[in-house]
């Protein structure tokens, strides 16, 4: 389930030109499964901490699309097109997030390669018309998603359009996953997921996507309890949180779903949202607890708020503070690294005078676009946290109800020094910090910037910019961290 960026960029669109082959349907040649990916070891790529993506082939073009628990479709949309293009002519639009964000586009079928996984027949959305939110990822190199979620009726616009145009025996129309497990019957059906973090030196993890085994580096998840998907056949990778603490407290959270248990909650793990999206009342509970947090409702936006966040508010937090927040799935605690509680950013004061370092929070208001489907979104800033096994049920020794296995990654005594020294390193090169609450004051207007803090560099000129924003680009934040640890040494 993923979310739009508020952007005002035009939409991408190009005239396609296809083959458009006129599509007999025939029987694919099914290829046996082979026993192993060839590496798994970093197969995926990081960008900036927001998308997790992949380089697949379709139709003999290689496409850098983003991996995406939290939906089912394969679409791409790659701007020198596709070489040869068998389209079926059936119409489909995918909507994600609260429904703004969409891709249309026409339903093609082609060769789908990743490793040495090959489906020589495989349905995907050949998009013509995205949204504006999608703008962003296409800046980014992102031409598509890969939906890693259920074939569950209702779940896939393309399976839907095919098995309504060609019946239900048309099984080429199922998600990538689904044609994937079949081509091995007897396997088990389950994908293992490893999200790396930028910036993070203290040691972390590869980015790695399995299919049918488990990255090696992270074979002890065999070990975890399994959680079961909660709601049964909801569609989506809904389970159960037990609780989410700070400071060793668990914070207070009526849930909104029926199945829930007593005192627990739903959650989503979606890897195709970048953050962690929960109601603004538990969000509040979370970063007020931090000491020296504010919060701005920041209704002009004069600070850049969290990256594909429902709403303006942001919560300010010392850059340093050792945030101490742990969410437990079945019975077992994920301590979550304080670098994934929130982002660093340059910003310039409002009247053009000073610039401020400032963090953000990551955790942000959900709003509504989980309404009936669960409590909240735990999108990349969690999943860093855990190596995760996502198994459907569908095959094999694990064959019954879809469950998930996690295993933490983060020791919260190491993250907290790593953190801190982290973030110092990157201090001693940025301009000032000040406290959170002077920020907010400074940035809503009713404080001029120059009554605090110590003067940016280069603020002896006369402002020119009028509450022009300035982010810093997380390549320079790296160069930033090398720097000051060659100056440690
Ligand atoms: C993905 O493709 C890009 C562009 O061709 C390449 O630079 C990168 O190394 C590839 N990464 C992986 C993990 O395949
Ligand atoms: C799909 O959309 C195109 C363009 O809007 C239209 O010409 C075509 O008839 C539609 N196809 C189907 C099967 O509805
Ligand atoms: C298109 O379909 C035809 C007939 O099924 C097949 O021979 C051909 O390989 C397909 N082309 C692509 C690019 O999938
Ligand atoms: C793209 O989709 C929107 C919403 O359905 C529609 O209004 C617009 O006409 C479409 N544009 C093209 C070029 O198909
Ligand atoms: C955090 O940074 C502030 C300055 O912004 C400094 O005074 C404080 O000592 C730092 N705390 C830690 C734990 O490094
Ligand atoms: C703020 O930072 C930007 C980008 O580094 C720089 O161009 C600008 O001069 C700085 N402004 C002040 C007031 O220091
Ligand atoms: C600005 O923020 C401060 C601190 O939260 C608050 O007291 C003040 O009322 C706000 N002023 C405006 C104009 O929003």
């Amino acid at each position: 389930m993923r979310r739009g960026a508020f952007s005002l960029l035009s939409l991408l669109l190009f005239s396609y030109e296809s083959a458009a082959v006129k599509l007999s349907i025939q029987r694919p040649v099914v290829s046996q499964r082979p026993k192993a990916a060839t590496n798994a070891n970093n197969n995926l790529i990081n960008k900036g901490n927001e998308r997790y993506t992949a380089n697949i082939t379709i139709s003999g073009r290689v496409v850098n699309v983003a991996l995406d628990t939290g939906s089912t479709d394969l679409w791409v949309m790659p701007p020198d097109n596709l070489p040869s293009f068998n389209d079926t002519h059936l119409n489909a639009t995918i909507f994600y997030g609260d429904g703004t964000d969409y891709v249309q586009g026409e339903v093609g079928v082609g060769v789908f390669q990743l490793d040495t996984y090959s489906i020589p027949f495989q349905a995907f959305l050949y998009v013509q018309n995205a949204s504006v939110d999608e703008q962003p990822d296409f800046d980014d190199g992102i031409f598509g998603l890969w939906g890693l979620g259920f074939d569950t009726p209702g779940s896939s616009e393309v399976n839907d359009a095919v098995q309504g145009a060609y019946g239900t025996s048309a099984t080429w129309g199922q998600s990538v996953l689904a044609n994937i497990f079949q081509e091995n019957p007897t396997g088990d059906d389950y994908i293992g997921i490893s999200l790396s973090r930028n910036g993070d030196t203290g040691g972390t993890a590869d980015a790695s996507l399995t299919i049918a085994e488990y990255d090696s580096d992270y074979a002890a998840v065999a070990n975890s309890p399994k959680i079961p998907q909660n709601p049964l056949n909801s569609g989506a990778w809904t389970v159960t949180l037990d609780s989410i603490s700070v400071g060793g407290k668990a914070i207070d959270w009526p849930s909104t779903m029926e199945q829930a248990p007593a005192g627990k909650n739903i959650v989503v793990l979606d890897t195709g949202t970048t953050n962690v999206m929960m109601p603004a009342e538990q969000v509040a509970a979370i970063y007020s607890s931090i000491p020296g947090a504010a919060f701005s409702p920041n209704l002009d936006q004069s600070i850049p708020p969290t990256k594909f966040s429902t709403t303006t508010g942001v919560w300010v937090l010392p850059c340093n503070a050792s945030v101490n927040v742990v969410a437990t799935f079945g019975g077992q605690p994920f301590p979550i690294h304080p670098l994934d509680m929130s982002d660093m950013q340059v910003v310039t004061s409002p009247d053009g005078r000073r610039n401020y370092t400032m963090c953000i929070g990551t955790f942000t208001d959900v709003g509504t676009i989980v309404n009936g489907v669960s409590d909240a979104l735990f999108g990349d800033s969690f999943m860093r946290n855990a190596y995760t096994v996502f198994n459907f049920g569908t095959g094999g020794n694990s064959k019954g109800d879809p469950f998930v296995q996690m295993l933490s990654q983060t020791d919260a005594t190491k993250a907290t020094a790593d953190a801190t020294s982290v973030r110092s390193a990157l201090m001693a090169n940025m301009p000032p910090e000040i406290s959170p609450i002077e920020l907010v004051k400074i940035f809503n207007g009713s404080e001029p910037s120059g009554d605090t803090g110590a003067p940016a560099q280069g603020s002896g000129r006369s402002g020119s910019g009028n509450g022009a924003l300035s982010l810093v680009p997380s390549l320079s934040l790296i160069c930033a961290v090398a720097l000051a640890f060659l100056a440690f040494f």
